[in-house]
């Protein structure tokens, strides 16, 4: 599939505003009346619905901590895992971040790469990655997530994935937004050997303000 598959995708474009800049990312526009377009069954007949074609707020949540804490992504390599459209990777890459994007849905990377390109900034590459078979040798100072732990079944894989690709003093950030299976997730971690530290910040969209957590997970002994 070439980029060109993107403008098969009605379009529109938002504006998130962070410190200095103001980020430009296209989305699907009308999400809703295209979603059965863009759901298929896997290969067990489950449906896999295209949370990818959606702006979660918790990348906005992501993005703005980002932004405010960016010196802790500066020269990093950062793997953003399950990236959508790819907001918290170009906020990490726009402060000079080498940025590695994945997702397991090939028009979510297609976006982020559009995006990026449309926000003057450079990725590392642009990876199909399932969580539960991660395919790099290599490992990162900084793995992001936002809302991808909503999932129980996902839980062990990101787990794994976070021992087999982060580096020993390396830490992950994921964001959501306030869901209550997520102390699941974060209990299972700390089982696991990892500390994390959570913040909560208040985002503004349209009438609504929303609540999203942030989490910052290191190994537990450094
Ligand atoms: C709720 S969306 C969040 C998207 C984006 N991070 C955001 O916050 O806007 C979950 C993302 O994870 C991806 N995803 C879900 N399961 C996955 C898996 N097993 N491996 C890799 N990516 C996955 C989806 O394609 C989707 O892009």
């Amino acid at each position: 599939m070439s980029v060109n598959r993107i403008l098969d995708y009605p379009l529109k474009n938002t504006e998130i505003c962070l410190n200095d800049w103001n980020c430009q990312i296209d989305v699907v526009d009308e999400f809703d009346q295209i979603l059965d377009l863009l759901s298929k069954e896997d290969n067990e007949g489950t449906l896999l619905l295209p949370y990818w074609a959606y702006l979660w707020e918790s990348s906005i949540g992501l993005a703005e901590h980002l932004s405010d804490n960016s010196t802790i992504l500066t020269d990093k390599r950062i793997l953003e895992i399950g990236c959508g459209y790819g907001l918290p990777g170009i906020v990490a890459a726009k402060v000079g971040a080498i940025v590695t994007f994945t997702d397991f849905e090939h028009d979510a990377l297609q976006f982020a790469r559009h995006n990026s390109q449309q926000n003057d900034v450079s990725a590392d590459t642009y990876v199909q990655m399932d969580w539960g078979t991660p395919c790099f040798q290599k490992r990162f100072d900084v793995v992001l997530g936002s809302d991808v732990i909503y999932e129980e079944k996902n839980w062990d894989p990101i787990i794994e994935l976070l021992y087999n690709l982060l580096v020993p003093k390396g830490i992950a950030i994921f964001s959501e937004p306030k869901r209550k299976n997520a102390d699941g997730f974060f209990e299972r971690i700390q089982k696991n050997g990892f500390s994390f530290k959570r913040t909560t910040r208040s985002i503004s969209l349209e009438e609504k303000t929303i609540e999203i957590n942030i989490f910052q997970v290191k190994h537990a002994e450094c």
